[in-house]
């Protein structure tokens, strides 16, 4: 019925109509002042438009869609996309927090949830997911993604895309997802953003790409390219990775748009300019095309010279109708456009207590000397530094749709928490950095401007000198991670440090709660700070869900989906790394002729998986309940944990395997599987995975997909450093 639905209107579609459908303007640029009167209400009236992006509030939707719908020829409802990437208005943690709670259905829930409210306000399609992985803390963007795994970051993309897609976009809180950046944008060379990318497809195949192909599967509707290159060409243009992979291979149903002026880029890229590089993207399988206009002015002129064929036109064109199709929009145009709905869904009690909840499973409790933590509700609590009550900077990237002013900050939920059984007092204590400018954003080579440092520093001193305990809350602004957000160095801003340094010589208990985007070196903070609670972005309730964990309320549970380095040097950093031909077996000091430092130690600080409880748990004996796997058959691996300690607390149990020999060199370990389980105090559980000959298959040189018959080595553990091993032959 679809098929006939679309024919039948394409049939009455001119060419530079059917052009239009594959144009996709920025909305924010284009409405100013009066919607109707906008650069943007002019092209749709003229049928130049397939749907726009980033434009808030349904008012300013439902004018925009009417005009479509009654005032240009053919009355073809528009696509609404946003950047909906871990919330609407009510936030959620950051992606990367996210993935540490390694709760596919917490996940789930954010993104259903995400839909509902996006979809109240208009939108009826999300940027998200991100998936690339990424191994280079450098990266800004490392903030979006679900860490550095494959196997977790497919189950995440999988977990995205349910959440917001549904029972498949029919419900009127549905909306379209769109994974992205396709492909590798994670690996652009040394962190930096929209670098280049060039990696062999075995390293594709058996890692990167993944998680995308986890979101395919999973009924993804559209994909965005990247801007990077790989391999020389620019993915935007890359008809191996759009058209071989992505719809011969994985069988991809969607449509594909470009990143924002991807076509645009290629110019800089020195590959096309944009009359050429629009054929190039149309042919190479691009549907749609964000910002550049490329499509929409030149493709006509390639039509005529044979740089492009009619057929390809109508492919894309057929694909972005077809999504509108698919999300009800020729039924009902005004689907998302309900403002009843908007007043009532936006911002809800309810909402708020699930992004609350979800939170506090993402925070990664780094360290607890002396079981600082979790803090009582009494005495005198001096919370201190820039992150304490700082609305702006309480939910890091891509969460514009949210008013600041609605942000729970630290400082007003310890207040609220403790009540009148304890004295919470704040002090600011330090800016960001040192450097103002650095703070607004500038860039390049600048004078070192000191402000009221060493008056914030004295006022922390004096408010920490009548405190039994200080929880300082330092670490990255929101701005610095994201994107274009790249870091040459990862430590805490200088400012912040050295206020640390002076509240840990108080020799008052210290706890560190820890806001980041991404990995920090943390190195002089795990030496010296007995506590840290990692809370990455946590969202707009961040303060109060931060709250529940200091103050023991919940247990933290959520463990590391990305290394923590201990110098930048070491980057790129991940687990499943191969082994070399000279590994360095003994990792305390340096050995010649080894892979390894002269002055730094190959491990991570804090490895992937990582990450304490308030509570113990306790692992028993690693059993198989086999020494063979036969062909087609199965293993169990069991192993029982207990939880030794005071509190009741979730646990994240983790299991890799290890190839022993292969055609090619395998990773020294990789996750395949785990479980999150939740222990009361004293109890003990049975955990037990079923291996299958499939979680032994991976891309050899030939990019054939299966196994070698022989030796494995199964690990489970609370982390990835942290296993028991033992090994089984495969048939
Ligand atoms: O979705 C984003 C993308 O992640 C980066 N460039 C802009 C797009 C639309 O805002």
């Amino acid at each position: 019925e679809m098929d006939r639905f679309v024919s039948d209107l394409m049939g009455r579609m001119t060419l530079q109509e059917k052009l239009g459908q594959l144009n996709l303007p920025a909305g924010n640029d284009l409405v100013s002042g009066a919607v109707k009167n906008s650069q943007l209400a002019e092209a749709i009236r003229a049928g130049e438009v397939g749907g726009f992006f980033n434009v808030k509030g349904v008012g300013k939707i439902y004018q925009l869609q009417r005009m479509a719908v009654e005032e240009s020829r053919l009355g073809i409802p528009l696509m609404v996309g946003a950047d909906v990437i871990h919330g609407y208005e009510t936030i959620f943690p950051i992606p990367l927090a996210l993935s540490c709670s390694w709760d596919t259905a917490a996940v789930e829930r954010m993104a259903r949830i995400s839909a509902t409210e996006a979809s109240a306000d208009g939108v009826s399609w999300t940027f998200s997911p991100m998936v690339d992985i990424c191994r280079d803390a450098r990266w800004g963007r490392v903030a979006e993604g679900s860490g550095e795994d494959p196997y977790l970051g497919a189950l995440m993309a999988g977990a995205y895309v349910r959440g917001y897609q549904g029972d498949g976009m029919k419900q009127h809180n549905e909306i379209m997802a769109c994974v992205k950046h396709f492909a590798l944008y994670g690996a652009s060379e040394s962190g930096r953003d929209y670098n280049s990318v060039d990696m062999s497809r075995n390293r594709m195949y058996n890692v990167y790409l993944r998680p995308y192909k986890g979101a395919v599967d999973a009924g993804v509707g559209s994909v965005m390219s990247s801007f990077n290159t790989i391999n020389g060409v620019p993915a935007t243009a890359d008809k191996w990775l759009l058209t071989d992979l992505l719809r011969n291979e994985w069988g991809f149903q969607g449509f594909v748009v470009t990143d924002y002026n991807s076509i645009g880029e290629m110019k800089s890229h020195g590959v096309a300019d944009v009359q050429e590089a629009s054929a190039r993207a149309l042919n190479a399988g691009t549907d749609m095309d964000m910002v550049t206009h490329g499509f929409l002015h030149t493709l006509e002129a390639s039509l005529k010279a044979k740089a492009v064929t009619q057929e390809r036109i109508d492919e894309a064109c057929r694909r972005v109708l077809e999504a509108k199709y698919k999300l009800g929009l020729f039924e009902n145009p005004y689907k998302y456009c309900d403002t009843l709905r908007a007043r009532k869904e936006l911002f809800t009690e309810a909402h708020r207590k699930a992004a609350r909840e979800i939170a506090t499973e993402t925070f990664v409790l780094l360290k607890n000397d002396g079981q600082l933590l979790p803090l009582q509700k009494k005495g005198r609590i001096a919370l201190i530094g820039p992150l304490a009550d700082a609305q702006n900077n309480m939910c890091g990237t891509w969460s514009m749709n949210c008013a600041t002013d609605r942000h729970v900050t630290m400082y007003d939920a310890f207040r609220r928490a403790v009540g009148d059984r304890a004295t919470v007092s704040y002090a600011k204590g330090s800016n960001l950095y040192y450097d103002e400018q650095m703070e607004q954003g500038a860039v390049g080579p600048r004078p070192l401007v000191r402000g009221n440092d060493n008056q914030l520093r004295a006022e922390a001193l004096r408010v920490a000198a009548s405190a039994d305990v200080i929880v300082a809350a330092l670490g990255e602004s929101a701005e610095m991670s994201g994107e274009s957000a790249s870091r040459t160095e990862i430590q805490l801003p200088d400012a912040q440090r050295d206020l640390l340094k002076a509240l840990v010589a108080t020799g008052k208990p210290v706890v560190l709660a820890l806001f980041t985007g991404r990995p920090l070196d943390l190195c002089w903070e795990s030496a010296h700070v007995p506590a840290i609670l990692n809370v990455w972005f946590a969202g707009s309730e961040a303060g109060d869900a931060i709250a529940d964990v200091v103050f023991g309320d919940v247990s933290p549970s959520g463990k590391l989906t990305t290394s923590f380095p201990r110098a930048v040097g070491q980057l790129p950093l991940y687990y499943n790394h191969l082994n070399t031909g000279r590994p360095d077996a003994d990792d305390t000091s340096f050995n010649r002729y080894t892979s390894n430092y002269i002055d730094q130690s190959n491990e991570p600080l804090y490895p992937f998986g990582y990450g304490l409880s308030y509570t113990t748990f306790t692992y028993g004996t690693l059993k198989l309940s086999a020494e063979r796997l036969p062909k087609g058959g199965q293993l169990k691996v069991t192993v029982p944990v207990a939880n030794t300690g005071r509190y009741d607390g979730v646990e994240i149990v983790q299991l890799y395997l290890h190839d022993v020999y292969a055609e090619i060199a395998r990773p020294v370990k990789e996750l395949k599987a785990f479980q999150r389980i939740f222990l009361k105090k004293g109890e003990t559980r049975k955990v037990e995975f079923v291996l299958d000959d499939e979680d032994l298959k991976y891309y050899n040189s030939r990019l054939e997909y299966g196994y070698e018959p022989g030796e494995f080595e199964v690990m489970v553990g609370p982390d990835s450093r942290n296993v028991q091993r033992v090994t089984f032959v495969a048939e």
